[in-house]
């Protein structure tokens, strides 16, 4: 614990921790002995998470509420961190649509990418930054499965999910001599709101594809902070580390029509 928090310590920024996976790191970091700052829209939700942190971790929590596809987003969060070191970037706040790309309004899309992307190559940019300076940090991306295979059906988002992917991996190298430990988080399905918000409902999947397919929020955070300082992707839950090795033993990697029958299988029938 020690060592986690002097390496990450003494404030982590954690965004999109209103609910699953974000809310999950918050209370795992929390309890390793290092402080939160917790981003959001719904300020009132974060707020109470706050309280929850403070009452059960000797750590200390800070709701701050910001719409990160907005501009200012940025100001808003720097403003309330008010000089507050942060050592740990979790950059987990993300959105999606399913169904077909052309069939989406343009500015969703849009709105997708500012906060898949956007938002955290600021924020990366901005505090990593300051890790190098300090010449210790670590910064967690929040990709996807998504990101790994092509998925029609989500494809702005699966997109924005391989940018995620891709930007952790190559800064894992490029900041390993600066002291800043980077890692890229590839969760399979895991229970949150996302399925509500995305209309998707696995529950129509044949088994042995709805075995073990689900993960929890606490699994997937647990697996990232484990590989922060090991690795450079982490694929959490052993029914996807073996999609991963069946799709790289295929001749040319999982197709993505196949990865599209999956999709519909789970989406609502048109
Ligand atoms: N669930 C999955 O199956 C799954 C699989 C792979 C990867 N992921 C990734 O994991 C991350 C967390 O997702 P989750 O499953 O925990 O979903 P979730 O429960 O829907 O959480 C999303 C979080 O992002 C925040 N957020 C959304 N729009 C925002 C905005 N404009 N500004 C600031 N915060 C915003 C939400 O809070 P507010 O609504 O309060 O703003 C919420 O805290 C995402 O990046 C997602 O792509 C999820």
């Amino acid at each position: 614990m020690a060592r986690f928090s002097d390496q990450y310590g003494p404030w982590a920024l954690i965004t999109g921790a209103s609910s699953g996976i974000g809310e999950a790191f918050a209370h795992q970091i929390a309890a390793r002995g290092v402080n939160v700052a917790l981003v959001a829209r719904r300020g009132d939700r974060l707020q109470a998470i706050a309280n929850d942190i403070e009452t059960e971790t000797k750590s200390r929590a800070l709701a701050i509420a910001a719409d990160l596809t907005d501009e200012h987003g940025l100001d808003t969060i720097l403003e309330a961190l008010d000089l507050r070191h942060i050592g740990l970037l979790v950059n987990n706040a993300g959105a999606g649509q399913t169904g077909r790309f052309l069939d989406h309004a343009l500015d969703d899309e849009l709105a997708t990418l500012a906060l898949n992307c956007r938002a955290p190559l600021k924020l990366t940019h901005h505090f990593g930054r300051a890790m190098r300076a300090e010449g210790r940090g670590g910064i967690i991306m929040l990709a996807s499965i998504a990101g790994i295979l092509p998925s029609p059906e989500f494809a702005g988002y699966s997109a924005t999910k391989a940018w995620n992917r891709f930007f952790g991996e190559a800064l894992h190298a490029e900041l390993a001599d600066s002291g800043i430990d980077v890692v890229s988080l590839c969760p399979g399905l895991t229970q949150s709101e996302f399925f509500d918000k995305v209309n998707f409902d696995p529950s129509g999947w044949p088994w042995p594809l709805r075995a073990g397919a689900i993960l929890s929020a606490d699994e997937v955070a647990r697996a990232g902070l484990r590989g922060l300082g090991r690795t450079s992707q982490v694929v959490p839950g052993l029914s996807y580390r073996w999609l991963m090795r069946a799709g790289r033993m295929a001749p040319s990697g999982m197709p993505p029509w196949l990865t599209e029958r999956v999709m519909r299988l789970a989406l609502p029938k048109k």
